[in-house]
């Protein structure tokens, strides 16, 4: 089985899934949280090399503050409960967005754990933490123009090398949606260029490892041709 070595996941539908259980929707993310640890382990026994999981978007904040508040919390509910477990299982974690706008505790947990497995060489783990593909385009583009004026740099960027600029530099070869809406929502725009896209109804807190092994599966159902031919 030829494993995704770059999987993408937004992880939809935490607040449908608690209304249908007529739980609040933070109830949604607790579970949603709890489906993190069972996806990166399961992962990590795949062999998958990075994991790359959406959790707030730049456009989260337009939520209620009282959802806002919960989700900003909840790392420090994960790592406080899981940290010693993917320590064990040598998960590197990692995250991409820009940090500073979350509380300080909330940076902190996550700095705390991106430095306690930085040395771990099994999967890694990345969250995507006030994360829009946009504003990390921007961002990167903006330092590269920097270096440009500054003259430490030619005007002469490709596409290899634009990829340094961007929070995650990995070319994505599976990206999946759960439950059921069908868009991209500002994720990864460059690095999903020719992954393979499944878009499944199963909400978040639903998704597993069964889940996960069945798009693995359905990735080797698809012919991948980067815009050449079957060979
Ligand atoms: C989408 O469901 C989910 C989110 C916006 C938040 C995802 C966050 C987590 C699963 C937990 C993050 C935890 C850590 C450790 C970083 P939705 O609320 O948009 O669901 P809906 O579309 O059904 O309303």
């Amino acid at each position: 089985m030829n494993v995704p070595k770059t999987i993408a996941i937004i992880m939809d539908g935490n607040g449908r899934w608690a209304k249908a259980k007529g739980l609040p929707r933070t109830a949604g993310h607790k579970q949603g949280a709890d489906t993190i640890r069972t996806v990166a382990l399961h992962a990590n026994k795949r062999g998958v090399k990075k994991l790359i999981l959406y959790a707030f978007s730049t456009e989260n904040w337009k939520r209620p503050e009282d959802e806002v508040r919960y989700l900003c919390k909840l790392p420090g509910l994960f790592f406080n409960r899981y940290i010693k477990e993917l320590m064990e299982n040598n998960i590197q974690v990692t995250f991409a967005g820009e940090l500073e706008r979350f509380p300080a505790d909330t940076q902190k947990v996550i700095r705390k754990a991106v430095s306690m497995t930085e040395e771990n060489t099994g999967l890694e783990l990345c969250i995507a933490i006030n994360y829009g593909s946009r504003r990390e385009l921007v961002l990167g583009i903006r330092q590269y123009a920097q270096q440009v004026a500054n003259h430490q740099r030619a005007n002469d960027l490709d596409e290899d090398q634009l990829a340094d600029y961007l929070m995650i530099p990995e070319e994505i070869d599976l990206l999946i949606r759960t439950s059921g809406e069908l868009r991209i929502s500002n994720f990864l725009l460059w690095q999903i260029a020719y992954a393979e896209l499944i878009f499944t109804s199963v909400a978040w807190p639903d998704f597993d490892e069964e889940q996960l092994d069945r798009c693995i599966e359905e990735f080797n159902h698809r012919d991948r041709r980067f815009g050449g031919i079957q060979s």
